[in-house]
């Protein structure tokens, strides 16, 4: 294929090359995908507003999220088995996201552990954590994230248990792969990305190393998350992980007013509207659709962020103008990686970059801090 020009060509680059119980773990969401598939769907419906004959020089896409200069509103979100769509693949794409100016966020199910990526980052980047039975755990772990210098923690609110997906269970999902007659086949067919994985010696999780030795397959990972995660959580734990913190907080998963608002009590500096991708609760409504409510209950409290089906920059300009104060690309920056490292990070960067900068100017705008409802001529919500 010539040049990547959408994320969609990125999408068609990593079926490629990455192994399909990978390529599948990222392209995959809940059970009918119902959810996932909306999240995508649903900014088609919001039309913007066309204006001519303004002045569109001197640009700029450059804001803030929780008082960090970002070059533009997008970070890359907490993704994990990132180190399985390419070799090291977490160190690669923070390192492209600090090169670009925007965070990277660390998944706590990553395969690069903190260290690993604090190694090659010159930059603060932001941890996610999930939160699991084991406190003293959890104290190591933010006290490592606090040791890393990470700008802000990532709480992620809606995964206690673990949602379903058929692709992963039909592909017996490993990391590292486990030899069968399935998974041989389908390494068989993808050389360059063996090649590269036979370079490094990160293929489990790195930040549970130790604290979950036997994890690799996907019913050793279910059965560990069901012993794990805490199904209790509450938002007196979210106060207790804010003191222990002491940093920017933001808490991720939110897709209602009312847990919108419990969130901002917490004194957290920002929320994620989000349905992780459309990975947990299928038949939830789409991120885009309830943006605009979590910005009318808590907008005036703490920042709004926002993630789920973003694929393009004109998506993120329409979320920003919706209210979002920032967004996260997760399969965007995945298909990147697994098309080509950390250059195709950079590409799917570039291309996100590129089309929120000529949307915006469309809209005749030259600062995204200009862009909100102004922008938008008609959306159902
Ligand atoms: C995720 N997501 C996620 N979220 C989180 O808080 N911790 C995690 O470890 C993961 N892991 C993960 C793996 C993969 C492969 C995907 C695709 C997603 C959810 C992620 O942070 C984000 O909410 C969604 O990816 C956003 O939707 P898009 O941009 O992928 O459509």
């Amino acid at each position: 294929m010539s040049k990547p020009l959408t994320i969609a060509d990125l999408k068609t680059m990593a079926r490629r090359r990455v192994p399909k119980m990978f390529f599948d773990y990222a392209d995959s969401g809940a059970w009918t995908e119902g959810t996932y598939r909306a999240n995508e769907d649903d900014f088609s419906k919001i039309k913007l507003r066309q204006r001519v004959l303004v002045d569109m020089t001197n640009r700029s896409l450059a804001t803030t999220m929780v008082g960090q200069d970002v070059s533009m509103p997008v970070a890359l979100a907490p993704t994990g088995l990132t180190g399985m769509q390419h070799a090291d693949g977490e160190m690669l794409a923070a390192k492209a996201a600090e090169e670009f100016g925007v965070p990277f966020t660390l998944s706590t199910m990553s395969i690069c552990s903190i260290e690993d990526v604090k190694s090659v980052t010159s930059k603060p980047f932001w941890f996610q954590l999930y939160v699991m039975k084991d406190r003293g755990f959890i104290e190591r772990l933010i006290g490592r994230a606090k040791a890393a210098g990470c700008g802000a923690l990532v709480v992620t609110a809606d995964l206690q248990i673990l949602g379903q997906r058929h692709k992963d269970l039909r592909n017996g999902l490993s990391a590292p792969p486990k030899w069968t007659l399935n998974s041989a086949f389908q390494l068989a067919t993808k050389p360059f990305w063996c090649l590269d994985m036979l370079q490094t010696k990160r293929r489990g999780f790195g930040n549970i190393v130790g604290h979950a030795s036997n994890v690799s397959d996907l019913s050793s990972l279910s059965a560990w998350t069901a012993e794990q995660f805490d199904p209790r959580l509450s938002w007196d734990d979210i106060r207790w992980i804010k003191d222990l913190w002491g940093g920017k907080l933001i808490i991720k998963g939110i897709l209602d007013e009312e847990d919108a608002r419990a969130a901002a009590d917490t004194g957290a500096d920002a929320l994620i509207v989000s349905n992780h991708g459309g990975r947990q609760l299928d038949g939830a409504p789409s991120s885009i659709s309830m943006l605009p409510k979590m910005v009318d209950a808590v907008g005036d409290r703490m920042e709004v962020h926002f993630d789920g089906g973003i694929r393009s920059g004109q998506d993120v300009l329409k979320a920003v103008a919706l209210g979002a104060k920032g967004t996260y690309i997760g399969r965007p920056f995945l298909y990147g990686l697994g098309a080509m490292g950390k250059p195709g990070v950079t590409t799917a960067l570039e291309i996100i970059s590129k089309e929120m900068d000529i949307t915006m100017a469309l809209c005749g705008k030259r600062d995204i801090k200009d862009c909100g409802t102004n922008i938008i001529a008609s959306s159902p919500f």
